[in-house]
């Protein structure tokens, strides 16, 4: 299979997609490169570090990123991940595992061009290491096979802001620069579809490893009780593992191609992304939007991942 390489902010929806990828395409992970936004990038790193050590995975090298976004100040989401970013999750687990030397997005650019025109870039976070390596490498655009990130919402609610999803809130100029950057397949996994792809309490109940059972039920509790308090459901969105889904298995969304945007420069709107369904403003499609999920095959698939031994 072809190399994909992953761009975290490890909170708990990032650390479910790492272990997604974990148990379907280990062998398959070029690297994980880290950045800051759902936490800072110390604690993104030592997370990102803790999960692999946790999986059985620590062979897979981590590079740590931006240490802010571009131009704004960070700001983190310990209301909806917690102080630790896992939920409190691993609190007793100590991870030998450290970061590798080398920074994210100089390590993106490197990984792309030791395998030109084959390389997934699976992006988790705000958009900052991807907007970094584009402006070091311009024609990155040329080599990349996909890139399929999670962020922006386009026809609902935003999650930060009314309008605006936390991955392009946290760094819009990053997501503005990846938007109009010009790669020829780039699929947004948005609001719009992660909402659909809902793990509930009954979901946990079905995983069979114990210690994964115990580390799912523990690190969703919180995530859960503030989905539940700002949505009414009691359930939690499962926005970063749908990412890796979409990578995993092309079919479960529908894309559509349109033209997008994300404001930069607004009083109330900063982070919304724009998409042009109608094509009002007369310009080349440059993103795949997700328009439909396949949510029961999706939930499907998680569940039967994470159920595979662990370091199989
Ligand atoms: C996105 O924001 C973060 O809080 C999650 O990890 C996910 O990447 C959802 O809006
Ligand atoms: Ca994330």
């Amino acid at each position: 299979m072809n190399p994909i390489l992953l761009d975290v902010d490890t909170g708990i929806d990032d650390a479910l997609a790492i272990m997604l990828a974990v148990q379907t395409r280990k062998d398959d992970i070029a690297c994980i490169t880290t950045v800051c936004g759902n936490v800072s990038l110390d604690q993104a790193t030592e997370n990102t570090c803790k999960i692999l050590e946790f999986m059985q995975a620590d062979q897979i090298p981590v590079y740590r990123g931006s240490e802010s976004p571009l131009i704004r100040k960070s700001h983190y989401e310990h209301r909806v991940h917690g102080q630790d970013g896992l939920g409190g999750a691993l609190k007793e687990f100590t991870a030998k595992k450290q970061a590798d030397s080398g920074f994210a997005p100089d390590r993106i650019i490197e990984t792309v061009m030791e395998r030109p025109g084959e390389v997934t870039l699976i992006m988790t976070g705000p958009l900052t290491n991807l907007a970094l390596a584009l402006l070091k490498k311009p024609d990155l655009v040329k080599h990349v096979k996909e890139v399929i990130f999670m962020g922006g919402v386009v026809k609902g609610m935003g999650n930060v802001t009314p309008v605006a999803e936390y991955n392009t809130y946290a760094d819009p100029e990053a997501a503005r620069i990846v938007l109009q950057a010009g790669f020829p397949k780039l699929t947004q996994v948005g609001l719009d579809v992660t909402r659909q792809t809902l793990l509930t309490e009954a979901h946990i109940e079905r995983l069979t490893i114990p210690a994964i059972k115990d580390y799912v039920a523990q690190s969703t509790a919180i995530y859960i009780k503030r989905y539940e308090e700002m949505n009414g459901v009691r359930a939690c969105a499962l926005h970063d593992p749908l990412a890796v889904g979409v990578a995993l298995n092309p079919d479960l969304v529908t894309r559509n191609a349109y033209y997008v945007d994300v404001e930069t420069a607004s009083r109330l709107c900063d982070g919304q992304m724009v998409c042009d369904f109608q094509n009002r403003l007369g310009h080349e499609a440059n993103v795949l939007v997700c328009e439909e999920v396949n949510q029961a095959a999706f939930l499907e698939q998680f569940i039967e991942a994470l159920n595979k031994p662990i370091g199989a």
